[in-house]
């Protein structure tokens, strides 16, 4: 098979006109740091999720250690965090002093194991102080059934919603669910800002003190301080915080997509669906699930599992590098990270040291057309095929 011209990257972000034409109001506009766009794109947000506030930040990594902190996790606590995740969901738990107790997956959706979680309930009883569960790839969570599990032990739950910024659950946004939902606006994201995060909750007072502790530690942020009608030269901070805000800058990119979010939905669900109808049915593949009775359609990435034990996964990524096919892993156990399996050796999670070495993240982003998929698709076949990542069976 020849290999196509151009590198297809996991993805690339997918920028217009509309992107441009925000960003040149907001640079011309004589602010570009916090101030009127991140306020307009975080009510744009809120509305869209169904839930009263959202508060914008750097990152969803930032977001998650200031949700994470604005619920008192810190020294001696523990938190329940599924290890099929970016590792930024386990870091924000050791950077606040308290201990990630991971969790396995299961091996179909790759979303958190609801045993596992009552394992560590059981286990660690009232150490455990919040539950982190990711939506991955988009698809919900168990939410009713994590709420329940939390509930029962009077533990908060936050959503790494990293990938959900299309996501529903039950009919609802995926905003609105637990104390708290964490979305992630990266380059490669559903919508991005460049990088961001934003923090959804319907708890007033929560959000409050994650907008305090994302800027400074200070009441009011520098928009409300320097406009003229709220010139206040006086301003001091009334807890130690950090700078984790989103500008104007990146907002402005934000809401252009926000004002392109239903066709930037529709385009990703059909190229979707045009990699499931050409890749369902291969036996040694298994395609993701992007659907449950209750959760839909958020699609941030295309996993798919090598069922075959005799391909070696990672030669198998090379072979489709050859072809100029590039490819992720989504994701590698965070507790098989050196860190972490230095600090925590003990722990054994079947389900997502089988994902370890099966998973493979394929391009997909709203950029590319069905004939890249196409090309993908064949790519792979091509490999298998001809068994160019297959181990070598030693003669005798
Ligand atoms: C599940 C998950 N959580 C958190 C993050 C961190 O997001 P960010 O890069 O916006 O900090 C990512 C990043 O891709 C992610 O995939």
């Amino acid at each position: 098979m020849k290999a196509r011209e151009n590198f297809l990257s996991i993805a690339v972000p997918d920028i217009s006109d509309a992107e441009r034409l925000q960003m040149t109001e907001c640079l011309d506009s004589g602010w570009i740091s916090v101030g009127p766009k991140v306020r307009e794109f975080e009510k744009l947000f809120a509305e869209y999720h169904g839930v009263r506030n959202a508060v914008a930040t750097s990152s969803c990594t930032t977001s998650l250690f200031i949700a994470a902190k604005v619920l008192g996790i810190g020294e001696g606590d523990k938190v329940i965090v599924p290890t099929i995740t970016w590792q930024s969901t386990a870091n924000i738990v050791e950077q606040l002093g308290a201990t990630p107790l991971f969790a396995d997956v299961d091996r179909r959706t790759m979303n958190i194991d609801l045993a596992s979680v009552e394992k560590l309930f059981h286990d660690h009883g009232r150490s455990v102080k919040a539950v982190i569960p990711v939506h991955h790839s988009g698809l919900p969570a168990e939410i009713e059934s994590i709420d329940a599990i939390a509930d029962s032990h009077n533990v908060p739950v936050i959503y790494d919603a990293a990938h959900a910024v299309f996501s529903s659950y039950d009919g609802r946004m995926i905003g609105g669910f637990g104390k708290m939902s964490c979305f992630s606006f990266y380059a490669t994201k559903n919508l991005t800002t460049g990088d961001g995060g934003i923090i959804t909750t319907d708890d007033d007072e929560l959000a409050e003190q994650c907008r305090i502790w994302s800027y400074h530690g200070l009441p009011k942020d520098s928009w409300k301080r320097y406009s003229a009608e709220n010139a206040s030269p006086h301003v001091q901070c009334i807890v130690p915080g950090y700078k984790f805000n989103m500008t104007d800058l990146q907002a402005a990119l934000g809401i252009a997509q926000m004002a392109r979010k239903d066709e930037l939905l529709a385009k990703r669900n059909r190229l979707v669906e045009h990699y499931n109808s050409i890749l369902s049915g291969i036996d040694w593949l298994e395609i993701p699930v992007h659907e449950t009775e209750r959760g839909r359609w958020g699609n941030h990435v295309y996993v798919v599992k090598i069922l075959n034990e005799d391909v070696d996964r990672d030669a198998f990524m090379g072979e489709l590098r050859k072809l100029n096919v590039g490819t992720n892993l989504h994701f590698y156990p965070v507790h098989k990270n050196l860190f972490y399996e230095m600090k925590y050796p003990d722990v054994s999670l079947p389900a997502a040291e089988w994902l370890m070495d099966r998973i493979l993240t394929i391009p997909l982003c709203t950029k590319y057309s069905v004939d890249d998929l196409n090309y993908v698709s064949e790519a792979m076949k091509h490999v298998y095929g001809k068994r160019l990542a297959h181990r070598k069976v030693s003669a005798g």
